[in-house]
């Protein structure tokens, strides 16, 4: 099969979780794939958001997905699959980061990282895997783990855990989903510039100074940075690569 460039996403379609705020990894990605002629379904719990940035996207739309629910997870994607007849691609991206040290870490903390950043994968890939096998054209998914999900990061007990599963569900994943054509990794995010770096009245000059040095490359990341991988991921030139992990991070790990 040749693959036309520039478009070389043509008739797939791409869920992408949270993909509402138009500064975040999920629209930078929605962008990005909808511009390699892929439909995109942005889906959030953010609707206002999610719609105006579907509605800044030809070739986008938007969806209510409340990635810790079971039944949202499958009403969406037998959605998806009524409407446009198949799933090709799955980037599992919300999260959410409540950080802080073990010894302040409150069940509720724990609790609510766990849902959306592990159960929401774990719901998220199954529901995928179901409708990818069911439609034979193989598939995609890919896990938004971090680099608190490579090393053990300072005050990260839950928001790390948490990254640390979706690094191995990825593996157990590709074990069992490679027989049907379906690929499974996860990326890797150093300090990306988008609301959840920003959130709690933002970083100051100092501290954004300080994140840009801390990276080789010299500066923070931005969503287009993690977008580009992704890209890679579900894209034509990819075919060979499951089970694996890929840091993005101007070379702050390792
Ligand atoms: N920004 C960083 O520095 C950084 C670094 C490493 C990894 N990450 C990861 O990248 C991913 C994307 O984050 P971002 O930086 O674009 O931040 P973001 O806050 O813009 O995106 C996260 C999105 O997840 C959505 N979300 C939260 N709970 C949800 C739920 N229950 N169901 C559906 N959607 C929900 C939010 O509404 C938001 O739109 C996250 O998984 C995050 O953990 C971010």
């Amino acid at each position: 099969m040749t693959t036309e460039i520039g478009k070389e996403l043509a008739g797939q379609v791409a869920l992408i979780t949270g993909g509402a705020r138009a500064k975040g990894q999920g629209a930078a990605e929605g962008r990005l794939f909808a511009s390699r002629g892929a439909t995109v379904v942005l889906a959030d719990v953010i609707d206002e958001d999610g719609e105006a940035t579907a509605g800044s996207i030809d070739g986008a739309e938007y969806v209510h997905l409340d990635v810790t629910s079971e039944e949202s997870w499958d009403q969406v994607v037998a959605d998806i699959m009524a409407r446009h007849g198949r799933l090709d691609i799955l980037i599992n991206n919300a999260g959410i980061a409540r950080m802080g040290r073990l010894v302040n870490t409150t069940m509720d903390d724990w609790q609510i990282t766990m849902a959306v950043n592990q159960t929401g994968v774990f719901l998220g890939m199954r529901a995928a895997a179901r409708a990818m096998i069911e439609a034979g054209n193989g598939g995609s998914i890919v896990n938004i783990s971090s680099v608190a999900g490579m090393q053990g990061l300072f005050g990260s007990t839950a928001y790390g855990a948490s990254k640390w599963a979706v690094r191995g569900m990825t593996k157990i994943a590709a074990k069992e989903l490679g027989r049907h054509q379906i690929r499974v990794n996860s990326i890797h995010p150093g300090f990306i510039d988008t609301d959840m770096l920003n959130q709690a009245g933002g970083l100051d000059d100092e501290q954004r100074a300080k994140m840009a040095r801390s990276a080789p490359i010299g500066r923070i990341g931005l969503p287009e940075d993690i977008a580009g991988m992704a890209f890679y991921l579900v894209g034509p030139t990819s075919t060979w690569v499951t089970g694996q992990e890929f840091v993005v991070d101007g070379g702050w790990h390792g």
